[in-house]
């Protein structure tokens, strides 16, 4: 990469192969967004063309009304790279957690056959289009397997991270009244067995669910209810491997995924078949510069959106060959993730700034021996990447040579939607870049009026929007409106997050306006962690605040007021397991502070700002509008104890 003041620009070498190279495209795309999707959706292979591109009747729009599509058609028989071009090359890549067992490799034809079979079995169970479908999987092919198997049919899936609790899968399944779940016996995590189906079987208690179909991968024993459960194994065994694909209109639903919202309660974002898939398609293959020839690896979950569309749908709309990883990158030694770069050759590395602060931490000295030859490009997602991590990993994996792609984007947006492109540029440490080609960005002030460049203010998305924007809240139409469509009318998506854009127009991200914490990249509200904590019964009032941490990014600090004393030791045992059994292993809390009051409004209103100012000394400004400042002294000799 090429330095120019505080911007980085790509080598000339970068650029003059890249997919995507001419300035000339943001003009095109901007004078006429809909008929730059339509051209890229145009690639795609429909069943039948949409009539019209995108229908706005605010707050609702919709993309290629009309138009038949499969996401699984693109993937498989009529991918736009010719299927007989792809069909014998590998798609998936999967690492087991124990590094001596044996990996697994998938080709197109290979995956194709495995949908078709599991797609047939689903059919046998009676799953139609439509019918919502859980998936409770670790990182295993399985995993991606019933994704495709449910689009494939038409099958709504929702897939639920597998270090979710029992209550967290229940709170999900209910929602959707999914009558299929799948999971596994267990999962290999730091060498240790995790019962996943110990956990399901407690999870469809008080749910629809009438079958569960089970992959036998870590040979645990497990418990069997003979009416209900099935080996995925046996299921597949007698089914034939070819499945014809449901035609499904653009506008009908691909998937639901959960996210935290607001208040306690997890919203089930809806995404649609035609538009998700336009964008997972042309996000991947411009913002990657992804061909058929890369091995690509992200890290992320496939319980997470960015598994969703970039450990899954967009490697394979683009035909590239991608790795799945079932353990931990540190396990069992810290520089796991670099022999698996060096293993398969990783030519495009994708991960959270959580994981390069970790990287960064453990030192240089273990990356002595990599070399990263094959790496050509490196990104980030999730949260803020600061500075000094944007550069060592610019330095020490990208060796000064890679692009590093910051990629702003939300589980509500389907893909990402800000970000230079690699063989374009600029790139600026902290800041996330411009906005996609196609897109209109504004950063706002609380009135709905533009701020000035360096002004911090609400990032906002004007019409008409991306085709992967959701369409909804999944059984909660009003939640919809309220969050995104309220802030500033009716024409304009609300992100939550506060950004300001330099005089570049580059967008930098400063974080989320409402009460949601970004812990080591995953999503959490204070709403539901205060939630679970409620949930014990000594405990009468807390409050949850957001902390900066400097390998996980946010860390939750809570404050608990309690009805009876109780030893603190006691309260902070009982709060970790509480957490664990409502959300799941994944969160934890840096701190817990009893206090005799929370700070008030007159409204009853809790003062988390203040809290938050508490912890971190920074002044407290104006208290004029608590009801009981008496309180702000007691907490701060508490945490200063
Ligand atoms: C929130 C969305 C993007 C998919 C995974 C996260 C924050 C996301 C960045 C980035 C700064 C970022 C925002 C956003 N965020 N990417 N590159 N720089 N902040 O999706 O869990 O729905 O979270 O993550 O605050 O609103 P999500």
């Amino acid at each position: 990469m090429l330095k120019k003041g505080d911007l980085y620009y790509p080598s000339k070498e970068f650029a003059h192969s890249a997919i995507i190279n001419n300035k000339k495209i943001y003009k095109d795309a901007g004078k006429n967004p809909i008929k730059f999707w339509e051209g890229l959706a145009k690639e795609l292979f429909w069943f039948k063309k949409w009539k019209k591109a995108f229908i706005h009747k605010p707050p609702y729009f919709q993309w290629f009304v009309g138009g038949k599509i499969n996401i699984t058609s693109n993937i498989f028989e009529n991918n736009s790279l010719g299927w007989e071009n792809i069909k014998n090359k590998a798609a998936i890549i999967w690492e087991p957690e124990i590094p001596e067992e044996r990996q697994r490799v998938l080709t197109y034809y290979e995956l194709f056959r495995e949908v078709n079979r599991f797609a047939n079995a689903l059919k046998r169970l009676g799953v139609k289009k439509g019918d919502r479908v859980g998936i409770y999987l670790p990182m295993i092919p399985e995993a991606i397997i019933s994704m495709l198997a449910c689009a494939r049919i038409g099958a709504i899936h929702t897939v639920v991270f597998s270090a979710f609790s029992s209550s967290a899968l229940q709170i999900r399944l209910q929602d959707t009244k999914a009558k299929v779940l799948i999971t596994a016996d267990g999962y290999y995590r730091r060498a240790k067995v995790i019962d996943l189906k110990r956990n399901a079987d407690e999870a469809i208690k008080n749910t629809k669910v009438k079958k569960m179909i089970v992959v036998k991968r870590a040979g645990n024993e497990v418990a069997w209810n003979r009416n209900r459960d099935l080996w995925w194994q046996n299921l597949v065994a007698g089914e034939s491997d070819e499945c014809d694909a449901q035609i499904m209109d653009a506008e009908d639903t691909l998937f639901i995924l959960y996210t935290s919202g607001s208040t306690g309660k997890p919203k089930g974002t809806v995404q649609t078949c035609g538009g998700y898939a336009v964008q997972a398609k042309f996000t991947g293959k411009w913002i990657f510069d992804l061909r058929k020839d890369d091995i690509f690896w992200s890290t992320a979950d496939l319980g997470w959106i960015t598994g969703h569309t970039y450990s899954c749908y967009s490697p394979l709309l683009n035909a590239a060959t991608f790795v799945i990883f079932e353990g931990a990158p540190n396990s069992p030694t810290p520089d796991r993730w670099a022999r698996i770069i060096e293993k398969y050759g990783i030519t495009i590395f994708y991960t959270a700034p959580t994981a390069v602060r970790m990287f960064k931490k453990y030192g240089a000295d273990i990356l002595k021996k990599y070399k990263f030859e094959t790496l050509r490009l490196l990104s980030s997602v999730g949260e803020p990447i600061d500075e000094s991590s944007w550069k060592w990993y610019f330095k020490e994996i990208g060796k000064n040579r890679c692009p590093v792609v910051d990629t702003w984007w939300q589980t509500e947006t389907g893909g990402i939607l800000i970000t230079s492109l690699p063989g374009i540029g600029p790139f600026r440490p902290c800041f996330t870049g411009l906005p996609f080609p196609g897109l209109k960005f504004d950063i706002v002030d609380d009135k709905g009026k533009r701020v000035s460049s360096n002004k911090q203010g609400n990032l906002v998305l004007l019409p008409p929007f991306a085709p992967g924007l959701l369409r909804g809240i999944y059984r909660n139409p009003e939640k919809y409106l309220k969050t995104y469509w309220r802030q500033c009318g009716k024409k304009i998506y609300f992100t939550s997050d506060a950004a300001l854009k330099d005089k570049n127009g580059l967008i930098r991200i400063v974080g989320r306006i409402d009460d949601v914490l970004k812990v080591a990249g995953h999503r959490f509200t204070t709403g539901e962690l205060e939630d679970a904590v409620s949930h014990i019964s000594y405990i009468s009032e807390s409050a949850v605040v957001g902390v900066l941490d400097e390998i996980k990014g946010q860390v939750p600090i809570i404050f608990v007021v309690l009805k009876e004393t109780t030893p603190v030791e006691k309260v902070q045992k009982e709060i970790k397991l509480q957490l664990r059994k409502e959300i799941g292993p994944i969160i934890s809390t840096k701190q817990v502070y009893i206090v005799k009051d929370l700070p008030k409004t007159r409204s009853g209103k809790i003062m988390r700002r203040i809290l938050r100012k508490l912890f971190t000394g920074e002044e407290l400004g104006d208290l004029s509008t608590l009801s009981n400042q008496e309180s702000v002294e007691h907490i701060k000799s508490v945490i200063n104890n």
